[in-house]
């Protein structure tokens, strides 16, 4: 829906991490323009900024950055090529909520930001809901009307909307859930602390970095062999997941719509692994999962 609110054409261009959760893409592919895949950097996972200039044609509209994992992007560079091609920026914050970069939060630094509500988020509903965020009064008020069959006034249609309201049994929860959200970061990035203090060298943990403030919606460490560790730890108790294990321009679903080679991106993909980590979790339960890791 944020895409929608620019006069962009079939055809144009939208640069995107080659790193993130399908949805991402499908979101450009979906709106008619075309992706334009940018490799992450390997240490925060997320789009490598010093590769965005060279991706950039006289099609290309936007930079859709993904703030994966719960760190925000290196933001600075980004907002700096954006404004000197005249790019509009959208910010996937699906995994992000309260994640912030030079103390701003992300959702606050583009045209757009875009939230999942999804169960599993930091901060999630209790089915699907999502929102966006921004800053602009215009922006807001083509979004409000879009997610209302176009129409601000009943029966007075002005866009091609659709029906994507918010339902108010999941708002009601949510915002009563948002006053916690704080307190679930918080807890979130305490055990994250004790992965990070405890875990042998032999794993690589996310980087940590003070200026950026990590919500950690997932702690993913990366090993070279990482099927045979999530084999070891399922069979000593200790249930893991991967994000994600296929990378977008190897999924049957871009074929004909990605080309090229995403070498960081697959490296990524095949030796990340994400561990337990929720606001379920003691910090018990973490030590018990170091110990089983540490022995591997
Ligand atoms: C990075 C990213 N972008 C987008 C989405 C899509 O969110 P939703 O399922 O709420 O549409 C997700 C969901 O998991 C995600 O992780």
């Amino acid at each position: 829906m944020a895409l929608k609110c620019f006069d962009f054409r079939p055809g144009d261009e939208v640069i995107v991490p080659s790193n993130t959760y399908i949805a991402t893409i499908l979101s450009i592919v979906q709106n008619g323009l075309t992706p334009v895949l940018v490799e992450p950097d390997i240490t925060t996972y997320n789009i490598d900024p010093t590769l965005i200039e060279e991706k950039i044609t006289s099609r290309t509209r936007a930079i859709m950055v993904v703030h994966l994992y719960g760190k925000a992007c290196d933001m600075d560079p980004v907002l700096q090529v954006a404004s000197r091609y005249n790019l509009k920026v959208i910010e996937d914050c699906a995994q992000a909520h309260g994640a912030r970069y030079k103390g701003r939060l992300a959702g606050n630094f583009g045209d757009f930001g875009a939230f999942s509500f999804y169960p599993t988020k930091n901060l999630g509903a209790l089915g699907d809901a999502g929102a966006i965020t921004t800053n602009d009064e215009q922006l807001s008020d083509n979004i409000r009307t879009l997610r209302n069959y176009g129409s601000k006034v009943k029966y007075v249609n002005e866009m091609v909307g659709y029906n994507s309201r918010l339902d108010e049994v999941q708002a009601g929860f949510l915002s009563l859930k948002l006053k916690h959200l704080d307190e679930i970061n918080t807890h979130k990035r305490k055990l994250a602390s004790y992965y990070l203090q405890e875990l042998k060298s032999d794993f690589v943990v996310p980087k940590v970095d003070p200026d950026y403030f990590d919500v950690y919606h997932i702690f993913n460490i990366r090993h070279p062999r990482r099927d045979q560790l999530r084999d070891y730890l399922l069979k000593n108790g200790v249930k893991t997941e991967i994000h994600y294990p296929v990378a977008p321009h190897n999924q049957g679903a871009m074929k004909g719509l990605i080309s090229g080679d995403y070498p960081i991106s697959t490296e990524i993909h095949s030796t990340t692994l994400s561990l337990p980590i929720s606001y379920f979790h003691t910090e018990d339960d973490i030590l018990r999962v170091v110990k089983v890791l540490n022995k591997f």
